[in-house]
């Protein structure tokens, strides 16, 4: 597995330097059609199964006192699909908001979904409304949703969210710097996100956070989606607490201010 490879090496020649956790996690639950494949299931058996996973990865966020989790559950690319895949994933999500909206309301989690909800079909969409209004006072942990969601999207919804402020005079142009366009995006709200995990053994970013993860640290692990669970959400956590974030400073300097 990369991590763990990734993991001794940081370890043998870096100073630990952020032993306090993650506060903001994103994961790319990748991989749930070859998961079903490999069982010579169709890949939407895939889909079902990762739902589990999603439990597992709330329940382990919850007890490891993370802050924020943005699980990426459907991307603006995914569309292109084949019709009957796009719409299981529709009806999936449907019923994951009727059967654990309540759940959640009730372990303190607030639900929020990210992305262009609004293509979504009406009554999804209003389903949606009512979990974040219903979980919007919980503060144990946000759960981000992100579907219909591309980073790409996300950046350029900001931009034309600054441009209207701009127009309608609540800011000027000098004044856009990088607090402020972040104030924009979708994550407005959320710590600065810490580490980025992608499950299916791909290394890439699929346009997902890509604002966000300037300096997330990334784990990729071969690890199918519907088998992730809190062991693998541990090591991705171990991994991370044994690197040296340097934000562009060197290790000495980092170590310096870290006494
Ligand atoms: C991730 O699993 C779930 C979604 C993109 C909705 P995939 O469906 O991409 O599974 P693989 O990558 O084809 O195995
Ligand atoms: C990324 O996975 C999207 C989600 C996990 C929802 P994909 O399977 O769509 O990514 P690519 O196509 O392999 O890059
Ligand atoms: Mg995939």
């Amino acid at each position: 597995m990369i991590g763990k490879r990734s993991s001794q090496k940081t370890a043998k020649t870096e100073e630990p330097d952020n032993t306090a956790g993650p506060q903001h996690v994103a994961i790319i639950m990748d991989g749930n059609g070859r998961w079903a494949q490999k069982k010579g299931k169709i890949r939407t058996f895939g889909h079902k199964a990762g739902v589990e996973s999603v439990r597992a990865g709330v329940r382990f966020a919850r007890r490891a006192g993370i802050k924020s989790l943005t699980l990426f559950a459907f991307s603006s690319e995914n569309w292109k699909r084949p019709e009957e895949e796009v719409s299981v994933l529709m009806e999936l999500f449907n019923l994951v908001l009727n059967s654990e909206a309540k759940r959640l309301h009730k372990n303190g989690v607030r639900l929020k979904v990210i992305g262009d909800v609004e293509a979504f079909d009406s009554k999804l969409v209003d389903k949606i409304r009512k979990a974040e209004a219903m979980t919007a006072d919980n503060h144990d942990l946000v759960l981000n949703i992100a579907a219909n969601y591309g980073g790409r999207w996300d950046i350029v919804n900001a931009a034309q969210s600054v441009a209207q402020s701009v127009a309608e005079g609540e800011l000027n142009i000098s004044d856009i710097n990088e607090n402020i366009f972040n104030r924009y995006t979708s994550t407005a709200d959320l710590p600065e996100l810490d580490l980025l995990i992608r499950t299916g053994g791909e290394h890439r970013i699929s346009n997902f956070l890509l604002w966000q993860c300037a300096y997330a640290e990334l784990y990729f692990t071969d690890v199918l989606w519907p088998d992730f669970n809190e062991d693998v959400f541990q090591q991705a956590v171990d991994d991370y607490k044994i690197r040296q974030r340097r934000f562009g400073l060197t290790g000495e300097q980092v170590t310096t201010a870290s006494r």
